[in-house]
């Protein structure tokens, strides 16, 4: 079966095609054909954040150019033409989307695509909507179905895929999903299952990130930023650290997060020192990055003890960082489990539509089309069931 993907829940718009076939397990296997993504995070920069309708209006620039691009790579794209269909109902609000498709569609003839997969939720409701009414489009004129995907979902089956590890992994599956947005352990008794141990009362981890990283006046996103310095820091053997910052909620009863009073206790001392120095920047980036870890690692390892979990995957933007990559990999071979653990090649931990359409494609399989009409935005769209 051949998926195209559609991402564009927040700054990156992205489309993927693969083809894939089989069941879950030993029998799976894809190929991708092509694979297209343009970051907006410059342009977000100087916000300090994703800015919604900047996100929506970027997106509605970039999709006909990356579905052309996709389609290029896998060899898809033939001259022709198609009818517009639904195109001037369904992107009524989208116009400059409208115009740039109704060139594509009346210079390319419909490619050999089985089901369109695209992001209903979470993420911004705006940019959303652009993905959801860009591929009911598509899927009008090319007349073939639509799954719509759980972008959290996509996260998981996308750190499955790694290293040929589907067919080897076993369940109970543990994961720890941090982003921009999320910070969530889910646990999976069976594929496709899914239910939410807990997640952060307040900011995600990575907005944490992003937000102290503003307090040390570093770029966004802050997230690599922080990263750099603390790396650069351990590093360095008389590296010595005065300041001390709160492990939130690390003792608690339960798998909640909660990273806001982090970020407060970053500002805190900000304030108190007055001027920012180097060694300060370094001091405060090192020492948040190992409170943020600590708590993730804990919480973490507390879930793989009490349900007996086999399997962990990391995924979201945040899941890029080395030192949770390390302290995680570290602490499970520490404890002696033979837990394993499936880690995203790092250029795939932030967002993508290969994950869309990898997720995509088992949902097909469960005959999981939806009539177009009934697909919305669902910015808070949850995955335990
Ligand atoms: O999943 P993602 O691409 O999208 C959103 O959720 O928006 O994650 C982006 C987040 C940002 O907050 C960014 O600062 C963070 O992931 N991030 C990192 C690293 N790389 C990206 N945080 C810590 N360390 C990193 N190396």
């Amino acid at each position: 079966m051949r998926i195209l993907g559609i991402e564009t829940s927040c700054d990156e718009t992205a489309i993927s095609i693969i083809e894939a076939a089989g069941e879950f397990g030993a029998g799976f296997k894809y190929q991708i054909l092509g694979n297209a993504l343009i970051s907006q995070s410059d342009l977000h920069a100087p916000y300090g954040g994703v800015f919604p309708n900047l996100a929506k209006r970027e997106h509605e620039k970039n999709l006909v150019p990356l579905l052309e691009k996709a389609l290029g790579e896998a060899a898809l794209l033939k001259k022709g033409s198609v009818s517009l269909g639904t195109l001037d109902v369904v992107l009524e609000r989208e116009k400059q989307l409208a115009t740039l498709l109704k060139e594509f569609f009346s210079t390319y003839a419909k490619p050999d695509i089985d089901c369109i997969a695209v992001t209903h939720g979470p993420g911004l409701e705006p940019a959303l909507w652009v993905g959801i009414n860009f591929a009911k489009a598509l899927a009008a004129a090319w007349n073939i179905p639509l799954v719509p995907v759980n972008h959290m979902e996509g996260h998981v089956v996308l750190s499955t895929m790694h290293e040929d590890t589907m067919a080897k992994f076993k369940f109970p599956l543990l994961s720890l999903l941090i982003s921009g947005g999320h910070t969530e352990l889910i646990l999976s008794d069976e594929w496709m299952q899914y239910e939410l141990l807990g997640q952060t009362r307040d900011d995600a981890v990575g907005e944490a990130f992003d937000k102290v990283a503003r307090l040390l006046d570093l770029p966004y996103p802050g997230g690599p930023e922080i990263s750099k310095l603390a790396s650069k820091a351990r590093q360095n053997p008389s590296f010595t650290s005065s300041i001390k910052l709160p492990r939130p909620m690390i003792d608690t009863d339960d798998y909640d997060f909660s990273f806001a009073g982090l970020k407060t206790a970053v500002r805190r001392v900000v304030e108190s020192a007055g001027a920012l120095s180097d060694t300060l920047k370094t001091e405060i980036a090192c020492e948040f990055e190992n409170a943020c870890v600590e708590v993730l690692v804990t919480k973490t390892m507390r879930a793989i003890e009490e349900h007996g979990v086999q399997t962990i995957l990391i995924g979201g933007g945040v899941s890029a960082n080395t030192h949770i990559r390390n302290q995680l990999a570290q602490t499970i071979k520490d404890y002696g489990a033979d837990t394993k653990l499936l880690i995203p090649p790092p250029e795939l931990a932030t967002y993508n539509a290969l994950m869309i359409a990898l997720a995509g494609y088992f949902r097909a399989q469960k005959k999981e089309f939806a009539e177009p009409a009934m697909i919305r935005a669902q910015g808070n769209l949850k995955l335990s069931n």
